[in-house]
This record gives structure tokens, sequence and C-alpha cells, in this order.
């Protein structure tokens, strides 16, 4: 029941392929609680094969949910951080031309598949992850003030300096990644050292 209500929250919040999903999960989840009860009753009338076979059929669901939770989890980041599997690459990548801040406090790029919102911080540029670790709104929808962005869905606030938390409900700080200016150009990769569970998900060996 706990999970229930958590995976509810999460759900709540999610969007497209991510709520359908999430939706089947629930449904897998309810049949296979249906199944189990079943098998129950089954066995106390003494049905015992049909028993099994219910316990059989409820356990193949739970394995259906649980690969879709999983999913949802891991590959998502549905009620994680939604922005743990999204990485920039290690190498300086071309983001946008130098004018494209001019006259403006912040505006969001496409470097490869990954949305990166560079901000303007009394003239130095820093390039954020432009998804909100909560639950992904786009922070260039956002606010900026008193050197924080401000999430235009459940008002969570970012240090844009090292993208530290300050207001939930986000609990995840937002990926701060490097950034240079060549030839006119804005470039950014990934810092040298990322948050464990983008690159050390079972925690072996680094602190
Ligand atoms: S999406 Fe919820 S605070 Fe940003």
């Amino acid at each position: 029941m706990p999970a229930t209500l958590t995976g509810a929250s999460d759900w709540t919040d999610t969007l497209g392929a991510e709520r359908r999903i999430g939706a089947v999960h629930a449904v897998s989840n309810y049949a296979a609680i249906a199944a189990y009860l079943a098998s129950w009753t089954a066995r106390r009338r003494g049905r015992h094969g049909v028993g099994i076979g219910l316990s059989a059929a409820g356990a193949g669901l739970l394995g259906v949910s649980g690969w879709l939770g999983g999913h949802l989890s891991y590959a998502a980041g549905v009620g994680v951080d939604t922005t743990a599997f999204s990485t920039l690459p290690s190498d300086w990548t071309d983001a946008a031309p130098e004018t494209a801040l001019t006259g403006k406090e912040m505006v969001a790029v496409l470097v490869g598949t990954v949305s990166v919102l560079l901000v303007n911080r009394s003239g130095t540029v820093v390039a954020l992850s432009n998804r909100c670790t909560h639950r992904g709104a786009p922070l260039n929808d956002g606010s900026f003030h008193d050197g924080c962005i401000e999430c235009p869905w459940h008002g969570s606030r970012f240090r844009v300096a090292d993208g530290q938390v300050l207001r939930g409900p986000a609990t995840r700080p937002q990926q701060v990644y490097e950034t240079r200016v060549r030839d006119g150009r804005i470039q950014v990769r990934q810092q040298d050292e990322q948050r464990t569970l983008r690159t050390n998900p079972v925690a072996s060996g680094n602190d």
C-alpha cells in the first residue's frame, strides 16, 4: 500500500509515454493482486490445480509490472532524478553562439539530445541541465532571481552557481556543466565527476 501511494504520487506528474507505462504498471499490479486472491480462494475450496495456475499468472503479471516499474525508474528517471541518464559528451561540444545570451538572462539550447540551459551570470556563462530534477519541467520557462532558477511547475529553486537545491520539492541538484567560449562559440562538456547514480550506479568503489 505505501508503494501504491508513492507510485500514484509520482505518476500524477508524468506525461506522454511515461504516463501510459505507469498506467500499465499499476493495472498489472492490481491484476496480480486479484490473481493471488483468486488463487487463495480456489485453494481454500480444494481446487489446488486452479490455485497454482492463478498464482503462476500472478507471478507473471508481477514480473511484467516489475520490469515496467524498473524501466520508469532506471531508464526514464520517474520519481528519481529526471536528469539521471542525460549526460553530455566529455569532450568540448558546441552549444550556441556567444551572442545567444545577448540581452537575455537565460536561453535553452539542444546539445545532442540534452536540453541545456545557458545562464548569463554577471557576464559569465553557466550551463545547467534544462530539465528539472523533480519532474522534468523545462527550467527556461521558469524565472531567474537572486542567483537562482525557480522551476515553473512546482517552484523548486536551484542555485545557478552549483545547481544545489535551495527550496523543494526537488531533492536532487541540477547538473552543472563546464563551459568555455572559443571563437565566439559557447562550448560545454560533462564535468569530470558526476553524481553517483550516473557514473557509478552500484556504488562500486567511489565515495
Ligand atoms: S518539476 Fe517539480 S519542481 Fe520542477
